[in-house]
């Protein structure tokens, strides 16, 4: 479980974070939603430590993690894993290498003991044939799934995403959704998603959080959704008439 408490974030006059509180569950999808600029992204940035908020305090487990000393900083980051926008592989690495990578950094493990571990991650996210391919040489779905895979090549406690359906067409969309949740799922992880994507939130959010202008407006599930009377979450969620159309028929039921 992730708890953030009181969390303020100012880029000089900008208020860019106001005073936020939320919590994210473990073994669920977490959904951070909200308009474009709204702060999702530098919220999750908090989260994470590669931003610091001028106030506030975000607790691991009952581990606060901002105003921790180095050493408490890097026990917790140890326990993350993270797939940012645009997937962010190393271009002039193969894709085993791409999930090799955290291994290399922050374990002792054997050569032989890597090799297993990333077959068996680049097996759980559905890569077989391209462990010696480079990221150009591979469609966006496959980056995103490798992205995955190395994310969760150190079997994170803590799983973030930051847009992770940006650029792929509606089908491979729903796939690396589905896998993010089976993989949340299988392993207890506390995953926070970043999105603006609407199937994403129907198709997979638990528990999701809405940010407007900076401020944490509506938490809730996704059934909460279709009966909420907070207008700024409906002006988000139901602007398109396809969707004005989907609570119809669901409040209809
Ligand atoms: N390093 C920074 N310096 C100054 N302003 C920043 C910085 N990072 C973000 N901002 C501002 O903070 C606000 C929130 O940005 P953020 O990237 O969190 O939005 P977002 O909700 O993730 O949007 P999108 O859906 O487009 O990704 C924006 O107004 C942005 O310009
Ligand atoms: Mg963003």
């Amino acid at each position: 479980m992730i708890e953030v408490v009181n969390v303020n974030k100012t880029f000089g006059e900008k208020h860019v974070l106001k005073d936020i509180n939320a919590t994210f569950d473990e073994g669920k999808v977490n959904m951070i939603i909200g308009r474009s600029g709204s702060g999702k992204t530098v919220l999750l940035k908090n989260i994470v430590g590669l931003v610091t908020p001028e106030t506030g305090e975000i607790y691991f487990n009952g581990r606060e993690f901002v105003n921790v000393d180095e050493k408490g900083k890097r026990e917790i980051r140890k326990e993350m894993g993270m797939v940012f926008q645009g997937s962010a592989l190393f271009t002039s690495n193969n894709v085993e290498e791409n999930v090799m990578l955290p291994l290399d950094l922050f374990t002792k493990m054997t050569k032989a003991e890597k090799q297993k571990r990333v077959d068996f991650c680049l097996d759980r996210v559905g890569i077989v044939n391209a462990h010696h391919s480079f990221p150009s040489e591979i469609s966006g779905g496959m980056q995103k799934r490798v992205a995955i895979a190395r994310a969760i090549a150190l079997n994170p406690r803590y799983l973030f995403c930051d847009e992770p359906n940006s650029g792929l067409d509606p089908q491979t969309s729903i796939l690396i959704d589905q896998l993010i949740k089976e993989i949340t799922v299988e392993y207890n992880i506390t995953t926070i998603v970043n999105t603006h994507d609407m199937n994403s939130i129907m198709e997979i959010g638990d528990n999701i959080c809405f940010i407007y202008q900076g401020n944490k407006w509506w938490q809730g599930s996704k059934d909460d959704i279709f009966t909420t009377d907070n207008a700024e979450l409906n002006d988000f969620v139901f602007a398109s008439n396809l969707y004005k159309k989907i609570k119809k028929a669901h409040n209809d039921e």
